[in-house]
């Protein structure tokens, strides 16, 4: 099916140099009890992504946040009474937060921490892709502008997007889906709804490569391969679990394979190693230093987000996210809708059949 509306060719996306903070323990120690007292003072809860560096995580736990992927972290900020929510991850996920919190205060460590989907995707050529295709239905990745979200019918996780998806097609829906084309592929294939797809990817992701695994597999019998859906259709192949990051923590806790090779980012091995003691980690190739991996497996904009950079939003003010009412209430909708649904299916209230 050739599309009526010339779907964007992929747009090349500038990432940040990958700049890790780095910390001897006194230090650690020392930013660690400053920002707790901070936090008390400003009635803030921590909300942190699992690729977020091994501190912040630990800092969300032991300051009662929570360290989740991004439908959980909408979740649980939004039932959180802190009048403040310090979001650590990227652009999108603090976007969702005031989105459905406009009354309290959102900050982020450093609001530059975008997410490669974001920038593939403007809200203009987003709005032109919609209004070229009246007759379908617009679901779009959280992964996106809080100004796409407010055009688009429906948001989704990976963790909810293909029993959404699914459902949709079965109300006989013809799809428009932005902006990874590699989940939105994955969808299509599982659910066979009929969708048109943008041309967005994830450098993480993307760079993971399918003839390496292959032999990285053969060399470990014993190991599960575990694959985020925002990796390319060939790496999913070989998936023995492909789920979202909260669902590859759950297969490596409980699934009796001693081995587990991971295709997400390497900041999740943080959790992993928590949930399965004893575990082997190994991370899936992506070819290395001097082939087209120029992440290799660890997101830069993910990276951006560290203690030093927490301690300053909390003394100085600053960093917080701020979104026009009108696209907010919008936004809000196919939030909602979302967050409704998962409520929905998780009571039973939801069957999908096969
Ligand atoms: P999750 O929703 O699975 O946490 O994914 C978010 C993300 O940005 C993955 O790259
Ligand atoms: Fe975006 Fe990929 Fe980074 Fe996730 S890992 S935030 S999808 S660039």
């Amino acid at each position: 099916m050739s599309p009526a509306f010339p779907v964007p060719v992929r747009p090349v996306i500038q990432q940040p140099p990958m700049v890790e903070e780095v910390l001897d323990d006194a230090e650690r120690e020392t930013l660690k009890a400053r920002i707790k007292t901070l936090m008390k003072q400003q009635d803030a809860v921590l909300v942190a992504h699992y690729y977020t560096s091994a501190d912040l995580q630990d800092l969300a736990e032991e300051t009662g946040g929570c360290v989740s992927d991004s439908l959980e972290m909408a979740r649980f900020g939004h039932a959180h009474p802190a009048k403040t929510l310090i979001v650590a991850g990227v652009k999108f996920m603090g976007e969702t937060a005031k989105i459905l919190n406009p009354e309290k205060r959102v900050i982020m460590p450093d609001l530059g921490a975008e997410c490669s989907l974001d920038l593939a995707c403007p809200a203009d050529e987003f709005t032109a892709f919609c209004d070229a295709h009246p007759d379908r239905v617009s679901v779009v990745y959280a992964n996106t502008s809080a100004a796409v979200k407010a055009r688009a019918d429906w948001v989704v996780t990976s963790g909810i997007a293909a029993k959404i998806v699914k459902y949709l097609h079965q109300q006989g829906h013809k799809l428009l889906w932005a902006p990874d084309r590699h989940l939105g592929d994955y969808v299509q294939r599982i659910t066979g709804a009929d969708m048109l797809l943008w041309q967005g990817s994830c450098v993480v992701h993307e760079a993971f490569k399918a003839e390496a695994l292959k032999k990285l597999r053969t060399e470990h019998p014993d190991a599960a391969v575990l694959v985020h859906p925002e990796s390319p259709e060939a790496v999913i192949a070989l998936a023995d679990v492909v789920g979202s990051t909260t669902q590859l923590i759950e297969a490596v806790r409980t699934l009796p394979n001693p081995e587990f090779i991971v295709a997400t980012d390497n900041g999740i091995f943080h959790k992993m190693h928590a949930a399965a003691p004893g575990k082997i980690l190994l991370e899936a190739p992506t070819a290395g230093e001097g082939a087209t991996c120029t992440s290799c497996a660890h997101c830069p904009w993910m990276a951006m987000n560290g203690l030093r950079k927490l301690v300053a939003v909390l003394e100085n003010g600053g960093n917080e996210i701020h979104i026009e009412e009108s696209i907010r209430a919008r936004a809000r909708l196919s939030i909602q809708k979302m967050l409704d649904f998962a409520a929905a299916e998780k009571a039973g209230h939801i069957q999908l059949g096969d």
